[in-house]
């Protein structure tokens, strides 16, 4: 299990805005017959699930070593499935635009969304080589400069992956779908406590 040295407080600011975030993101899919093209928003929003708590329980500060180690091999199993299912969600939409004969990445929010699912890729590689096999990139001082890239590089992607997800809500297909044109606004508080979140253990 997880040890729960998390500050509540910044869990509980980060699960309100995931989860208001994922009802605002999901209910206009309520509105639309079934097809392939749902799979893309649904695994969507997963992906930002499990990256997002992936990153941040890893964030305690005043964790024991053995405990901290604990938190990398559970960062290592979120992202895995985070990876797992933006690759799916990817290829829905990706066969959905086939099947239609849409342009592909004819959108920001595709151009954004195919650099996310690269630099994603990327980022999960070159974390597992660090963890697993960290004989292939040198000695302990290298090492210790490629963990702290692939740290900053997480939390710029994981920026990137948030923009990249308010563009997909705001996308015109979706925009058409909103009950009131209004609710879009709740996406902001959503960012706001998920920024909350993410930033409050580090200013703790
Ligand atoms: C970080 C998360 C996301 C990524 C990486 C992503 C990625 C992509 C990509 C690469 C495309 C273009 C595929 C192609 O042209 O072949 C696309 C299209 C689309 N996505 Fe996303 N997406 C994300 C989140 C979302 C969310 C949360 C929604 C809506 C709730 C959404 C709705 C759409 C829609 C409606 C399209 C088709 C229109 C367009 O190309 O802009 N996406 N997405």
């Amino acid at each position: 299990m997880v040890s729960s040295r998390r500050n509540t407080t910044a869990s509980l600011f980060l699960w309100t805005g995931l989860l208001l975030f994922a009802g605002l993101s999901l209910e206009p899919l309520l509105r639309m017959p079934a097809s392939l093209f749902l799979y893309h928003p649904i695994l969507m929003v997963g992906t930002m699930i499990f990256i997002t708590e992936g990153i941040a329980l890893l964030q305690a500060p005043t964790l024991p070593a053995s405990a901290h180690k604990q938190r990398k091999t559970w960062h290592g199993y979120f992202q895995a499935i985070g990876l797992i299912v933006i690759e799916a969600g990817f290829t829905a939409i990706y066969v959905t635009k086939d099947r239609n004969n849409k342009p592909h990445f004819s959108t920001i929010h595709g151009q954004l969304g195919v650099m996310c699912v690269m630099w994603f890729t990327a980022q999960a590689i070159f974390g597992s080589i660090l963890a697993y096999f960290p004989r292939l990139v040198g000695n302990i001082s290298q090492k210790k400069q490629y963990w702290n890239w692939h740290r900053q590089g997480g939390y710029v992607l994981l920026g990137l992956m948030w923009i990249t997800s308010q563009t997909g809500v705001r996308s015109t297909s979706m925009l058409a779908l909103q009950r009131d044109p209004i609710l879009i606004n709740f996406h902001w508080l959503a960012l706001g406590l998920v920024s909350l979140g993410l930033l409050l253990p580090s200013t703790l």
